[in-house]
């Protein structure tokens, strides 16, 4: 019975160790990223990326999504810019990550994921009239946010340079994901209207595009 207790507590121990902290019940504090994750020089990887469709149901380590989220929009040389440029350094896409737990806001200067609300809200990525269902078998999806309240400003040239960040930050994720072997697509269905009712996203506040993510499905 004692040897009993003892295994189940360092399976506890060990378990708790494996996992990222949890601060609170509503943040995670991810692991810092690695800059050294990636397999592949930046050339490799413009000539192999391709949008893949198929994934396996293993899933991203606390790590690797980590890594994932620094490369889209992770806070670089300094405290005030980020792995993707955005015009005038505003800094307005805002990275959402749902997985079959919850949706939470990955929070760049503190690297905390924030719980925004719990349960698996996959099937909404996938989309509306003519749902894409490979998006639910992909472990984790990264969902981008224009904030134009962060740009100050909802002008037709300023939609336009918002749309070209949001573009920048998918391809960080594109190109960070052909070099760490992991796969994804960028993707501009989704059920959006569902998605800021869900998220609590006023009129200001726009989802443009997701990139699924996950391992490569294993061939039989
Ligand atoms: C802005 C944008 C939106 C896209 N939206 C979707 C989408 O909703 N669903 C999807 O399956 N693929 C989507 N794609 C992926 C493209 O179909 C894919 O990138 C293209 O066919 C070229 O293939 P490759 O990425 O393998 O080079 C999108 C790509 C971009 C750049």
């Amino acid at each position: 019975m004692k040897l009993l207790k003892k295994s189940a507590l360092l399976l506890l121990t060990l378990a708790f160790m494996a996992s990222p902290e949890i601060i609170g019940a509503q943040e995670i504090e991810l692991p810092a990223h690695e800059t050294n994750s990636a397999s592949m020089s930046v050339s490799q990887a413009l000539a192999t990326r391709h949008s893949v469709r198929e994934y396996s149901s293993k899933e991203l380590s606390a790590q690797e999504l980590s890594n994932v989220c620094w490369a889209a929009v992770g806070m670089s040389r300094d405290d005030n810019h980020r792995t993707s440029p955005t015009a005038m350094n505003r800094q307005e896409i805002r990275l959402f990550v749902f997985d079959k737990n919850a949706v939470y806001e990955y929070m760049a200067k503190t690297n905390v994921l924030k719980q925004v609300v719990k349960g698996d809200h996959r099937d909404l990525l996938a989309g509306g009239k003519f749902p894409q269902k490979f998006v639910m078998d992909a472990p984790v999806t990264l969902l981008m946010v224009i904030d134009f309240d962060l740009f100050k400003s909802q002008e037709e040239h300023a939609k336009q340079m918002t749309c070209v960040d949001a573009g920048i930050v998918s391809e960080n994720i594109n190109l960070y994901c052909q070099a760490a072997g992991l796969v994804t697509v960028p993707r501009a269905q989704m059920d959006k209207e569902a998605i800021s009712k869900l998220l609590g996203l006023s009129s200001s506040q726009l989802p443009i595009l997701n990139n699924p993510i996950g391992y490569p499905k294993e061939r039989d």
